[in-house]
């Protein structure tokens, strides 16, 4: 395992890092260079953060040169999708980037999700497979995509897919991590988003105020996750300093 201080990679096996609140990844969900740098700087204490599609769209590779910079681990959660080649050619320049971790969705097919493996195969980046995105509903999944598996059965059948194709790491909603910890053991890495020390930490809606949707980063671990994703709680906490020491002390318990 590498010692959370170290560039090293998330090898395969890699249950997490030694440093409890080094297991939070914090996305850096905006637009904006001024405002996702400024999120950076305020929290030094933050080793990994997440670039999505927002930020990358908007500003490109130089923010993940700023972040390697600053010694930062690097989430790029791009969630390819398209033909083989072009997601493995896309991969081979995501790689290049040094990032530390990167998204593909398994929907994409055993062909695609090879060609991104063996792009990847050489490089320290661990490819994490999007299996099915919580935002859809069951009904969505059934009627829209026509999709005769539930949720959780196709979510496992893609994942298994991804597995086979030399995948060892998945993103998954707190709901599935216990499910997959048990059926792919030790070797995956989970990474979940989904996490909440209280709703009232975002302003969430209050109807999920509710034990069964609101996880708790303890909660999370304890079910399997290696990394949990945090955006809202922090960044749009009135003090993310504060906010990100809370769910530090929330993960080391
Ligand atoms: O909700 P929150 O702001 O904590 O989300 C943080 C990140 O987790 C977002 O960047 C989003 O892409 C990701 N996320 C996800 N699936 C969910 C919820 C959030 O991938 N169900």
């Amino acid at each position: 395992m590498g010692s959370p201080a170290s560039p090293s990679v998330v090898t395969a096996g890699e249950r997490g890092p030694a440093r409890a609140c080094d297991r939070l990844i914090i996305a850096l969900d905006t637009s904006s260079w001024e405002q996702a740098l400024q999120w950076v700087d305020c929290l030094p204490q933050v080793l990994w953060w997440k670039v999505g599609l927002e930020l990358f769209t908007a500003v490109g590779s130089p923010i993940l040169r700023a972040l390697k910079e600053r010694g930062k681990r690097i989430f790029l959660d791009l969630k390819l999708h398209d033909i083989p080649n072009t997601v493995g050619r896309a991969t081979q320049v995501a790689v290049g980037y040094g990032v530390d971790l990167l998204t593909i969705h398994a929907s994409g097919g055993s062909a695609m999700l090879r060609a991104a493996a063996e792009a990847a195969q050489s490089s320290p980046c661990r490819l994490l497979a999007v299996t099915l995105l919580t935002s859809l509903s069951p009904e969505q999944v059934q009627q829209e995509l026509c999709i005769g598996k539930d949720p959780a059965n196709y979510a496992l059948h893609l994942a298994q897919l991804a597995q086979a194709q030399g995948f060892t790491g998945l993103v998954c909603s707190p709901q599935e991590v216990a499910r997959l910890r048990q059926i792919f053991g030790s070797d995956v890495l989970l990474v979940t988003p989904g996490i909440r020390l209280s709703p009232s930490f975002t302003g969430d809606d209050p109807t999920e105020d509710d034990q069964q949707r609101i996880w708790t980063p303890a909660r999370a671990l304890q079910a399997g996750a290696d990394y949990l994703v945090v955006g809202r709680p922090v960044t749009a906490a009135p003090d993310p300093v504060i906010a990100f020491q809370q769910l530090c002390d929330a993960v080391a318990h």
